[in-house]
């Protein structure tokens, strides 16, 4: 019989070693190595040919492009528009999707909801090793889902969950979540870096071979990346993340890796009584601006994914008591801050660095587009003057170290956007002017950021 190998893997990055060592070299920590027992040689070196060779048996040929044929991956969608749209489209059989969010943000309740609907059209299989089948079917009933197809398994054993699913042959499955799941042919605790990558890569191999859609539920850091496993990443073909914190209605799912589809993509829930349901208009909800209007507060056009979303950026600057003034960005990037007030100083003469600058996205969405850097300065110099924008115009621009202002991408789409939501006047670069004037919006052009201030009459 070949001898099992056995390997050293780092509990916090993964990377592998041949020999114990008491520090990673990769990330650096201390004492985190385990000891990984790899399956017999000759299975390790099977897992390396192609997955469908293991399956079929056969080996797989290697064919022009233009000859692969399309209709093998029908996507079907998940009931949910929302959560289509982060997918890339929709589910694409054999795929496997990591679903991360802090606990609390609602990965269980959305899936839920999702597979009660997937149920009544195809095989569906919920496994659960966080709650027990007793809470789940109490959520479903409350939730008034339809409960009589889902087929709901508590299970924590890699072993025991796929000879389930091989018996069951769902066609869409849940694993929450994938922390919890261990196998007994490792000895180190469940959650550890050798259980989940040992776990994740039997599940996403059963997926492959059987077509089947996989949902493995991950648990996400403090600092908001997945727990331990960076190896996961290489295994799924999708990586999506729940944001939004507990006590806040709304949650936004964010495509973070997809082999099908355009990453980035942002869908938009809220969190109500009834569990969580789609956000259609989310430009309505994150402009919902009850008040008068204020210093500070500018309105922009967002491009996520494949659409625009307006958000309102808002900006407090006041004198500040310390030596080293703050500079606070929520949703916002912090070193982009730091770089428009330079470029503030130097070319719109306006010197705050004896201020507090704090800077916020309305609605805890984050904005890493360039594009928020105009209506970002746009909301400091209304703070510190004290000057209110009208509240129907929109800003948008990336803004250059020479001060200039430069194009952004889907000008066009954007100002569309603003204009459905009744915005009366815009303050764009020059080169994301629209060909054609869009009805009851005005568009001002600008080339520098002097010339944008005075557009905006700071
Ligand atoms: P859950 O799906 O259990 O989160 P996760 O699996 O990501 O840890 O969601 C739990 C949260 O959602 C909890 O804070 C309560 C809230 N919630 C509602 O507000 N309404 C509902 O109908 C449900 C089911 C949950
Ligand atoms: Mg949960």
């Amino acid at each position: 019989m070949a001898k099992a190998k056995t390997a050293f893997v780092c509990n916090e990055c993964g990377s592998d070693y041949a020999k114990w060592q008491g520090q990673c070299s990769d990330c650096g920590t201390w004492n985190t190595l385990v000891e990984f027992k790899l399956g017999p040689a000759k299975s390790a070196k099977r897992s390396t040919a192609s997955v469908s060779a293991n399956y079929a048996g056969v080996r797989s040929e290697a064919k022009r492009l233009q000859d692969i044929d399309l209709e093998q991956l029908p996507r079907f969608t998940t009931g949910a528009t929302e959560f289509d749209r982060v997918l890339g489209g929709g589910l694409v059989p054999g795929s496997t999707i990591l679903v991360g969010g802090h606990p609390g943000a609602g990965k269980s309740t959305l899936l839920l909801q999702t597979m009660c609907h997937l149920a009544k059209t195809r095989a569906a299989l919920y496994v659960t090793g966080e709650e027990s089948p007793q809470q789940i079917a109490m959520r479903a009933h409350r939730l008034e889902l339809p409960v009589d197809q889902l087929q709901l398994m508590a299970e924590t054993n890699i072993d025991a969950l796929l000879d389930a699913a091989q018996e069951l042959k769902p066609s869409v499955m849940v694993v929450d979540s994938i922390q919890v799941m261990h196998s007994d042919e490792i000895t180190s605790a469940a959650g550890s870096v050798s259980q989940v990558r040992e776990c994740a890569a039997r599940l996403t191999r059963y997926a492959k071979q059987t077509n089947t859609v996989l949902f493995l539920v991950g648990h996400v850091t403090k600092d908001g990346t997945l727990a331990g496993p960076k190896v996961l990443e290489h295994m799924i073909d999708c990586s999506i993340l729940l944001e939004g914190d507990a006590d806040k209605r709304f949650r936004t799912l964010r495509g973070q890796k997809n082999r099908f589809g355009a990453v980035n993509e942002l869908g938009v829930f809220a969190m109500t009584d009834k569990g969580m349901r789609e956000v259609k208009n989310p430009s309505a909800i994150f402009l919902d601006r009850g008040h008068d209007a204020a210093p500070g507060s500018v309105v922009m056009a967002v491009w996520e994914g494949t659409r625009p979303l307006l958000v309102e950026i808002q900006a407090l600057v006041d004198d500040s008591s310390l030596s080293n003034p703050r500079r606070v960005a929520v949703g916002l990037e912090q070193n982009r801050l730091a770089m428009l007030l330079a470029v503030l100083h130097r070319h719109g003469g306006l010197q705050v660095g004896d201020q507090d600058v704090f800077a916020n996205v309305v609605g805890g969405v984050k904005v890493l587009e360039t594009s928020v850097d105009l209506a970002l300065l746009a909301a400091i110099v209304s703070s510190f003057k004290n000057l209110v924008l009208p509240q129907d115009w929109v800003v948008f621009g990336e803004v250059g170290l020479a001060g200039e202002i430069r194009p952004v991408p889907s000008g066009q789409e954007r100002l569309a956007e603003a204009a459905k939501h009744g915005f009366k006047h815009a303050i764009v670069p020059k080169a994301n002017m629209p060909k054609q004037p869009i009805s009851g919006l005005t568009v001002v052009g600008v080339t520098k950021l002097s010339e944008a201030l005075s557009a905006l009459q700071m």
